[in-house]
């Protein structure tokens, strides 16, 4: 009923895998052999070949998610992959994928996701290729498969019916391959009753606390029910947007204040649940909101880590933490007292990979909405739901008062990025030389009353494999504690994304409450002045502030 076809193709030369994975416009994927050339690449470059080897996939349900689902199933078949698990109707977030790969000791797994771009056809799509380990490929991994694909002349794949996705259970045998389709929530649910005391947190949801979870109609909707709903008993109307849509309603798939406005909208309203959360498209990331208080991703890390004791699963105490770079530094004080070693690495989480995998580190984030810990090789959003119901379950407190009491013992780390998105490649390029160029002048100098104690492009010596990962972004750092960070963004697919951050720390209580942008006025300014940003791009607002 299938026959292997071998495809005469010619190569793209636009099929380098970025922060996380090759991300485009659907448009793109849909040329001729685009999508074919890029798994074809993947194939080729597996480690020992790609014969015989497990793999799972699954999306995030975006549009072109269960076409993209068919041509993969039938070049897995066509090139000798012996079994690949499936998510039911193509849906499998990313830390379930990873989790997936883990349980099974498979091989490696292939997403379908553009993470928080919007969907539907004139949006974007995008693969990820994951390893053995359950995480992104690394950069050695990512290379070849770019190398490959820029010489790449042929493709293989099994003409014959569509395969039917839509059935838990279904396995079938095509050719030399093991076609299973498997249920893409009960194994996640399971290890997240393994980590979490989900007797606890039921009874916090008993008495009264009411919790909203936002899925912004993406992947973590099936999630939700089964976990929140079925597993938790919290009350239906605690789930918003929980029907994944190939469009995503037409939202923006992306959980931050400006994405997440309805939740953001309730969330400051008089009558306000006690807890509000959200996940992006394919849900590794999460934004945690109390009642009218919004918790920043980097404090959400430091105060996860500062209370792992309230969750079962980190009882035994954490080997140590980690930041990407431009992530604020709260959570290095909460390093400090525990006196468990901080990793700062480049941006991305393909770079906490080797640190977990060497359990030098428990629990790492960005400030990107990403938190998670060696339970996966993901970053996880319905985890670190599930970290703050079970450390509110456990401390009876709101939100906000947990939140602020950290501060109180730890000093504050106000802190803000600035987007300036869709900037011409060339003017973007062009500014970073700019700052790059007065690096040297600006070490050891002062700017704007401020000594500056290092200015660098950020350069990280991976301390597991010794690989160095190096123009990560520029800092300049201030003698007081404060920083600047510029870098450009690796998931854009329209032109260029400058990204500014800002921090600036205080152990002053008279200041603790002070509104963000304020506090950081003077450094915003600073930010602007040394990147001349108005000059080189033309804007002198970012187009997302967060
Ligand atoms: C962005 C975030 C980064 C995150 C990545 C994938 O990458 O900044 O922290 O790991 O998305 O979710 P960027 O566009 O900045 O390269
Ligand atoms: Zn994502």
């Amino acid at each position: 009923m299938y026959e292997v076809e071998e495809v005469k193709t010619t190569p793209f030369d636009d099929q380098k895998p970025g922060t996380s994975g090759l991300r485009k416009p659907v448009t793109t994927f849909q040329k001729t052999h685009y999508l074919e050339n890029f798994i074809q690449s993947v194939f080729d470059t597996m480690e020992g070949g790609v014969r015989g080897k497990q793999l799972v996939l699954g999306g995030d349900g975006r549009f072109y998610n269960k076409r993209a689902i068919q041509v993969i199933i039938k070049m897995a078949v066509a090139n000798g992959v012996a079994r690949l698990k499936v998510g039911r109707g193509g849906l499998l977030s990313t830390p379930a994928t990873s989790n997936i790969i883990r349980k099974y000791s498979l091989d490696g797994g292939i997403i379908l996701s553009a993470s928080h771009n919007p969907g539907g056809p004139q949006g974007d799509f995008g693969v990820k290729f994951n390893i053995g380990n359950g995480g992104p490929a690394p950069e050695k991994v990512t290379s070849r498969i770019y190398e490959r694909s820029l010489e790449l002349r042929r493709y293989f794949i099994a003409r014959g019916p569509d395969v039917d996705i839509e059935r838990d259970g279904m396995e079938a045998m095509i050719m030399e391959t093991a076609v299973e389709v498997i249920d893409p929530v009960s194994d996640y649910a399971d290890l997240m009753e393994e980590l979490f005391d989900f007797e606890e947190i039921r009874s916090l949801l008993r008495s009264g606390f009411t919790i909203r979870y936002d899925a912004l109609h993406a992947v973590t909707g099936i999630y939700a029910r089964e976990i929140f709903v079925n597993r938790l008993g919290a009350p239906e109307d605690s789930l918003r947007n929980c029907v994944p849509l190939p469009d995503f309603g037409g939202g923006h798939p992306d959980p931050n204040l400006k994405y997440a406005s309805d939740l953001v909208e309730e969330m400051f309203s008089d009558n306000a649940p006690d807890f509000g959360a959200a996940s992006d498209g394919d849900g590794d990331r999460n934004m945690i909101l109390g009642r009218k208080f919004f918790v920043t991703p980097s404090d959400s890390l430091s105060i996860i880590s500062a209370n792992h004791d309230c969750a079962p699963g980190y009882r035994k105490g954490l080997s140590g933490v980690a930041r990407s770079m431009p992530t604020s530094c709260a959570v290095d004080h909460v390093a400090r007292e525990l006196g468990i070693p901080c990793f700062e690495t480049p941006t991305g989480w393909k770079f906490f990979g080797n640190l977990l995998d060497a359990d030098m580190i428990t629990i790492c984030g960005e400030e990107s909405f990403g938190t998670g810990s060696n339970h996966i090789r993901e970053k996880d959003g319905i985890w670190a739901v599930l970290f703050w119901m079970n450390i509110l379950a456990r401390k009876r407190q709101p939100v906000s008062a947990i939140n602020r009491s950290h501060w109180f013992k730890y000093g504050r780390n106000f802190y803000t990025r600035h987007d300036f998105e869709e900037v011409d490649i060339e003017s973007a390029d062009r500014l970073m030389e700019h700052l790059e160029r007065q690096l040297d002048s600006l070490s050891g100098n002062v700017a704007d009353g401020r000594k500056i104690k290092l200015a660098d492009n950020f350069c990280y010596h991976d301390p597991v494999d010794g690989s160095e990962s190096c123009q990560q972004g520029i800092r300049i750092i201030f003698q007081d504690g404060s920083r600047i960070v510029y870098r450009l963004s690796g998931t854009g697919t329209k032109g260029a994304t400058i990204r500014i951050y800002i921090e600036g720390y205080t152990r002053d209580m008279e200041r603790m409450e002070e509104e963000t942008q304020s506090f950081l006025g003077p450094l915003i300014r600073l930010s602007r002045k040394l990147s001349n940003i108005q000059e080189f791009t033309g804007r002198s607002e970012p187009s997302v502030v967060t």
